[in-house]
């Protein structure tokens, strides 16, 4: 596996952006970490998002809209450590690219200073002149229309986008603009099937599915909801391929037990002093 690591070659953006209409559809998770990152390249995944959902998977905030550049460059910087192959992408957190100034600034640190290749950010229409100026600067740029989480305020929740006539019109238009501007590739997030599927026959990118159906050119998904850490609020659109969360309470369920019962450590856990060593050691 090290071996398979040293020699994997780096997916670029051109690569990615190739695969639209490919047979073998773009595979992207989310993660936020070293471990998990090395796991998913394993597992051989070609992208990598550090998603702004790190802030209600991981830092514990009530939105994502909590989630600061600052945090964003961190858990990057971490996951840029741990993975050769994928594509890393970086996500814009909310507010940090309001003019294309701050975008500038505030992308160019997710990439010197975070490792990423590539930064995503949210929005259709009116976002596409912050997407060209950030191409023009030779930053790549993956788009996110449909269910965009950092507007809940203006959507009213996390809800299904687009299943109304105008609905539908604004994701198409948002989407096309953000091609026309330069994305390299779009999220489609909660967006009805046949939408998905009409937007990724017309627009020249990938489109990348979450909660958008079958017929996407890559499909994108939160790693937790994979492994069992939303039960009780598990999205419709995300399967969980392992209960990994379960596994984990049952572990850690089976130390404070054996801790409480003192059955772990054993002597066998531990370390040995050399011969006589106690005997000359001076505790007063
Ligand atoms: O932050 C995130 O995880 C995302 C994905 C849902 C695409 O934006």
């Amino acid at each position: 596996m090290a071996a398979a690591h040293a020699e994997a070659v780096p997916l670029t953006v051109p690569a990615f952006r190739a695969r639209k209409g490919s047979r073998a559809p773009l595979v992207c998770v989310t993660a936020y970490d070293a471990p998990f990152a090395r796991l998913a390249e394993a597992a051989g995944v070609d992208a990598i998002l550090v998603g702004d959902s790190l802030g209600p998977n991981v830092l514990g905030y009530d939105s994502e809209i909590r989630v600061s550049v600052a945090d964003i460059v961190h858990h990057t910087a971490a996951v840029a450590r741990a993975i050769r192959r994928p594509l890393l992408i970086a996500d814009m957190p909310f507010m940090s690219y309001a003019t294309p100034a701050e975008a500038l600034r505030h992308a160019a640190r997710m990439i010197q200073v975070g490792g990423a290749a590539a930064v995503k950010l949210e929005g259709g229409l009116a976002v596409a002149p912050i997407t060209a100026a950030l191409v023009e600067h030779g930053i790549p740029v993956m788009a996110h229309v449909g269910l965009t989480p950092q507007s809940i305020h203006t959507l009213g929740g996390y809800k299904v986008q687009g299943h109304d006539l105008a609905g539908a019109q604004r994701v198409v238009d948002g989407a096309r603009a953000q091609a026309e501007a330069g994305a390299f590739g779009i999220v489609l997030e909660a967006v009805p099937v046949r939408l998905a599927e009409r937007l990724t026959a017309v627009l020249p990118i990938p489109t990348i599915g979450i909660g958008a159906g079958p017929h996407c050119d890559g499909q994108i998904q939160v790693l937790y909801d994979l492994l069992g850490f939303r039960a009780e609020r598990q999205p419709r659109h995300a399967k969980v391929f392992a209960d990994v969360a379960s596994t984990v309470e049952a572990a850690l369920g089976g130390y404070v037990d054996e801790v409480r019962r003192a059955t772990f450590p054993t002597e066998d856990h531990g370390f040995k002093l050399q011969r006589g060593v106690l005997d000359q050691l001076k505790f007063d």
